[in-house]
């Protein structure tokens, strides 16, 4: 397949940024996306020219680092893929393909495509995570039972890789998706339970913070997540949040 792709080029966070062209031929249907681009930064570099930044890790759909737009749509085309699953026969031959940086303030772009998300990270370290007492005398976890559809649940939830589509793909750059399954692992268990209410609080006060905007029900999230975290995550963090709010009145 011979492509032709227009990728977001920028210096750091204080340049304006810049389309570029890159035409790449030769490329297998059988590739992912990343070793395509791989294949682009090849050429840049044998021809003397500076590669095009882009963060990656796992390659296989679990760290959540391979973020961004792909012709308009967070992780390209394909429903419940990351960047990285996603394969060149999603393609045609001579297509033109458009590569952007998720675009959120509270994602500033580093270099091209790689955005600093470590306003999720502040997120969890305010409140998603649980206390466990390791005095030698703890309660083995798998000793508390756990409804099935509760654990199911909890772990649907836990399946959110922190890639960040959802507050790129939302109009209001909301990450009440990301935030909601993070507060939603614990507030399904048992484990979760003694810290539920300040957690919910800190997490959102946080999640405010960081100037994420709020959600107004469009879930364009849920639809370009890549791990099918749904809305009700969402409806629960909100009734945590105002349940919280109330105890504390
Ligand atoms: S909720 Fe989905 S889109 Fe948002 S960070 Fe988690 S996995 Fe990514
Ligand atoms: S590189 Fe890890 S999810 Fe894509």
């Amino acid at each position: 397949m011979d492509l032709t792709l227009k990728v977001w080029r920028q210096n750091g966070p204080q340049d304006a940024g810049r389309m570029e062209t890159y035409p790449v031929s030769d490329v297998s249907p059988d590739m992912s996306f990343l070793e395509m681009m791989d294949m682009m930064n090849d050429q840049i570099i044998r021809s003397g020219g500076d590669p095009v930044a882009f963060d990656h890790d796992c390659r296989e759909g679990i760290c959540g680092m391979c973020s961004m737009f792909i012709n308009g749509e967070a992780h390209g085309p394909n429903r419940g893929t990351t960047t990285c699953q996603l394969h060149m026969r999603s393609f045609k031959d001579g297509d033109t393909i458009t590569i952007e940086p998720w675009r959120a303030s509270a994602f500033p772009v580093v270099k091209d495509l790689a955005v600093d998300r470590s306003s999720f990270d502040r997120v969890i370290q305010s409140g998603g995570y649980i206390s466990v007492n390791t005095s030698g005398e703890t309660l083995d976890a798998n000793a508390i039972p756990v409804p099935k559809g509760q654990a199911d649940d909890a772990f649907s939830a836990a399946t959110c890789i922190g890639c960040g589509a959802c507050v790129a793909t939302c109009k209001n750059a909301s990450a009440m998706l990301f935030v909601s399954a993070k507060v939603s692992q614990f507030a399904l268990l048992p484990q979760g339970q003694p810290e539920r209410a300040t957690r919910v609080q800190r997490m959102v006060e946080q999640m405010d913070k960081e100037g994420f905007g709020n959600c107004t029900n469009t879930g364009a999230c849920a639809v370009e997540c890549p791990k099918g975290i749904d809305l009700s995550n969402i409806a629960r963090m909100n009734r945590d949040y105002l349940s919280a709010s109330a105890l504390e009145e």
